[in-house]
């Protein structure tokens, strides 16, 4: 899939397959030297984590497992209220592992902090987060992010894994969504 299957869907590329792959082979750096050939359990959160996963890990030259988890807020429309619940829980055991979790986005900061809290709690040695994209104006609560890709303005984004109503997920690149496809054109 690409920008010419979707007609005017899309507002504007805000960040190409390029700059996202030039900021992946920094992160991955930036986690190889941080380890320092430590092995590493990636914890990915489905669904949007999988093309981010998949790329970064790819990377790096360190020893990693792959381990992921579905998580969904408790009941509907309560995403702000920062409940949720596990869909799929890990396969692997996290005790005294270094544990680091892959996201798409961070956007209220709500799933990370209970997901932040939810592995400490079992016992790993280090819980880190490695996003590529974050919110800075949709913080609702501060999370420590040790790996950033990028900071984004406050706008409905899709593609790299980020959908839009299941869609769009398969876009190489970032994009904003054009607000008559989300029905917010005036
Ligand atoms: C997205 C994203 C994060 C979460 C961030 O997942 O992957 O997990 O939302 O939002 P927050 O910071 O406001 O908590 P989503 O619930 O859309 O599910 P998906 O990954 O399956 O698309």
């Amino acid at each position: 899939m690409d920008a010419s299957d979707m007609g005017s869907d899309l507002a504007a590329v805000l960040l190409t397959e390029e700059q996202i792959h030039t900021r992946l082979d920094e992160m991955a750096a930036a986690i190889d030297r941080d380890y320092a050939g430590e092995p590493i359990l990636l914890v990915g959160v489905l669904k949007g984590a999988v093309m981010v996963m998949a790329d970064l890990s790819r990377r790096l030259h360190a020893p990693v497992e792959m381990d992921w988890m579905a998580v969904s807020s408790y009941g509907s429309g309560t995403k702000s209220s920062g409940v949720v619940r596990i869909l799929k829980d890990l396969d692997m055991d996290t005790h005294g592992r270094n544990v680091l979790i892959v996201e798409d986005i961070i956007d209220s900061g709500l799933t990370l902090s209970w997901l932040l809290g939810n592995l400490r709690s079992r016992g790993a040695k280090t819980v880190e987060v490695a996003t590529l994209l974050r919110k800075p104006g949709a913080a609702k609560v501060e999370v420590p992010v040790r790996y950033v890709g990028f900071d984004i303005p406050n706008d409905f984004v899709v593609g790299y894994g980020l959908d839009y109503d299941e869609g769009y997920r398969t876009l190489p690149f970032v994009a904003t969504l054009a607000p008559s496809v989300y029905g917010d054109d005036g």
